[in-house]
C-alpha cells in the first residue's frame, strides 16, 4: 500500500473516497497516530497529517517516529511526503514544485532513529541516495507538462521560525536549493523502516533575504491555496501509476 503524508495545507485526504478512520497505536511516547484510509481509482491508499488534526504540532515536536512506525504497521511500504518549502534555487520560487534528490539536515534534538535502545547491533543504514528513486520518478512523470523541478537539496531547518538572511547565504554556499522544516528525520527513519519514501515539495515563498518581501502567513497562506491544486494533481496521478 502507498502513503501519503500531507504537510502544511494538506491535511484532509480529500482526493480519496470512502474514507476509514483509525487510531494506530505505538511505542513511541504511548503516541495514537490517526491514519485515513481510503481509495483512489482502486487503489488503497493511506493518509496521515503530519501536524496532526487541526495542523497543531509545529516541525520540532512532530513525533516522527510514530508516524512513520504507525504507517509501516499498517501495511505501507511506500511514503510520498508532501512538503511546503522556501525557494532558493531560480527554479523554486513559489508556487513551483520539486522532487528533491538530496537532503541537508540541520534539525537538531528530535528523536530520529528506531536504532538507539535495546540493539542487538549497532545498525547505519546506507543515505548516499535518500530519496526512492523508482518513487521520485514516479512523481517525475505524474507532472506530465507541468513545471515541476525534478531535482533539488532540500535543507531541513529546525524551526518553527523562518531563517535569518546570513542562515539562507549559508544554506546557499552549502548547496541547498530548498529550505523546509519537515523532511527529517522523516525520510531517514522511512529508510530505516525499510519504507520508499520520496519527497514532492511545494514552494510557498522565497527564502528569508532573497526577494524584497517580507514573510507573512497570509503570502504563504495565498501561495498555499493555488499551489495545492498541482500538488494534488501530480499526487493523484503517482498514486495511480503505482504498482
Ligand atoms: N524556511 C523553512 N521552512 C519553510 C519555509 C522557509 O522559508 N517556507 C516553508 N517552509
Amino acid at each position: 500500500m502507498i502513503g501519503v503524508i500531507g504537510g502544511t495545507g494538506l491535511s484532509e485526504p480529500k482526493f480519496l473516497s470512502d474514507v476509514q478512520k483509525q487510531q494506530v497505536s505505538t511505542p513511541f511516547d504511548q503516541q495514537k497516530v490517526q491514519i485515513l484510509t481510503g481509495s483512489l481509482q482502486g487503489k488503497t491508499v493511506a493518509f496521515l497529517a503530519r501536524h496532526g488534526r487541526g495542523h497543531k504540532v509545529p516541525p520540532h515536536r512532530v513525533n516522527y517516529r510514530a508516524n512513520l512506525w504507525a504507517l509501516h504497521s499498517i501495511g505501507v511500504r511506500a511514503v510520498i511526503g508532501v512538503n511546503a518549502v522556501g525557494g532558493i534555487h531560480p527554479e523554486t520560487g513559489p508556487g513551483k514544485l520539486a522532487v528533491p534528490d538530496q537532503i541537508i539536515d540541520y534539525s537538531w534534538g528530535r528523536e530520529h532513529t528506531y536504532f538507539a535502545d535495546g540493539l542487538d547491533a549497532v545498525t547505519h543504514i546506507d543515505f548516499t541516495h535518500p530519496y526512492d528513486a523508482r518513487l521520485r520518478k514516479l512523481l517525475i512523470d505524474a507532472a506530465q507538462g507541468r513545471a515541476l523541478w525534478p531535482q533539488g537539496v532540500y535543507g531541513c531547518t529546525q524551526g518553527p521560525r523562518l531563517e535569518s538572511g546570513a542562515e539562507v547565504q549559508r544554506l546557499l554556499r552549502d548547496g541547498c536549493d530548498m529550505v523546509g522544516m519537515t523532511g527529517m528525520p522523516e525520510a531517514a527513519l522511512a529508510r530505516e523502516l525499510g519504507l520508499a519514501y520520496a519527497c514532492l515539495a511545494l514552494s510557498v515563498n522565497w527564502a528569508a533575504g532573497l526577494s524584497d518581501e517580507l514573510i507573512t502567513m497570509d503570502a504563504i497562506g495565498q501561495v498555499l491555496s493555488t499551489g495545492m491544486t498541482d500538488v494534488l494533481d501530480v499526487l493523484q496521478k503517482a498514486i495511480v501509476a503505482f504498482d
